[in-house]
């Protein structure tokens, strides 16, 4: 039978290698060691049989052991304890889980754009209704019925009223805004139109507009050249020309056709220009004295000028996208190319 040093010795060795990972494992530990039935009471009453000349030295040894013992105890009870202060550990050089992320649509970028532009020299934003009736999509735009320009846009009709339309151009806007805002007005109209169009590389069912509007005292044509010379200059750069060429709106008179001299080959010739130097961009006008009329203004008192362009058209001039079907299939590959354009 081994001696009580022996025992001492062979359990201290235990102590040493203990390693409690959780407080179960402590807790074996505590009961094994330290508990009533425990190593550390055992060995105490094995003292009665040490020959009463080793009693002392085998005293002391007992005692260190108990210590030993209980030391070891409290140190892992601070260690589990400390773990769990911190809470659930994390791995912070651990890389995130990455969240899939949409992008900006060009058309929305193009028109953001558009419209900042317009923002700098005073035209706030101005937005009506897609669903429109007669009267602000045409008639009060000085096209009644059975006027033949009204056959230049194929309109969609909404079949439960025969008064309602999607509208087919954002001059809508135009209308609202002269008939609710007092004078002078000066507003540029973003938003989606709608024309009876079959679906083709150059042309929707459904696309984007930018209109404006500024009536006031004494405004000129030579206003209107100069808002969109500015507009042409910080959107495609100052080295861009323009030409104004006369064309027809039953909503403005005179009306003119804007050309940009083209931003891919400079006027030499390319398959955006169709090879003559220039690519139109908009159609302008001042408002015509009937619109105005319409809505009670005196055109001996008051005059303005209205614009329109195509969101996609200038997109497209912009980063030379030539299929517009593109722009609505949601392609997140065709999407992420504009990123930080
Ligand atoms: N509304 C016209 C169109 O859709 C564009 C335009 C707006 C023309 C304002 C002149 C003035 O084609």
């Amino acid at each position: 039978m081994p001696s009580l040093q022996e025992l001492i010795q062979l359990h201290q060795e235990e102590i040493n290698n203990l390693n409690a990972a959780d407080a179960a494992e402590l807790e074996n530990y505590r009961i094994r060691f330290l508990g009533a039935k425990g190593i550390v009471k055992n060995l105490s009453a094995e003292m009665k049989n040490v020959p009463a000349d080793q009693r002392k030295e085998a005293g002391q040894i007992l005692n260190a052991f108990k210590n030993l013992a209980e030391e070891k105890y409290e140190v892992f009870k601070n260690l589990l304890q400390k773990e769990a202060d911190k809470g659930p550990s994390i791995d912070m050089s651990l890389p995130g889980t990455p969240l899939p992320i949409g992008t900006r649509h060009p058309l929305r970028m193009v028109e953001n754009q558009i419209v900042s532009i317009f923002e700098k020299i005073g035209f706030s934003v101005a937005t009506g209704p897609e669903i429109e009736d007669d009267w602000h999509n045409f008639t009060s735009l000085n096209m009644p019925e059975h006027h033949p320009a009204r056959d230049m846009q194929d309109t969609f009709y909404v079949s439960q009223n025969p008064d309602w339309v999607l509208r087919t151009h954002t001059s809508s806007v135009q209308a609202r805004i002269l008939e609710t805002q007092p004078l002078p007005v000066r507003v540029i109209c973003p938003g989606r139109v709608y024309r009876n169009e079959t679906i083709s590389a150059r042309a929707h069912c459904f696309f984007h507009q930018c209109e404006g509007l500024y009536v006031d005292k004494n405004v000129s044509f030579a206003d209107l050249k100069q808002t969109l010379y500015y507009f042409v200059t910080e959107m495609f750069g100052p080295d861009t020309k323009v030409r104004f060429r006369p064309s027809y709106f039953p909503f403005t008179e005179p009306s003119a056709e804007m050309d940009i001299s083209c931003t891919v080959c400079g006027g030499s010739g390319c398959n955006l220009c169709k090879h003559s130097g220039w690519v139109e961009i908009l159609g302008c006008g001042m408002v015509h004295p009937n619109m105005l009329r319409n809505f009670g203004i005196d055109p001996e008192v008051y005059t303005g000028f209205a614009f329109g362009m195509g969101v996609e058209r200038i997109t497209q001039v912009k980063f030379q996208v030539n299929d517009l079907r593109l722009y609505s299939q949601n392609d997140v590959r065709f999407l992420r190319q504009f990123q930080g354009l």
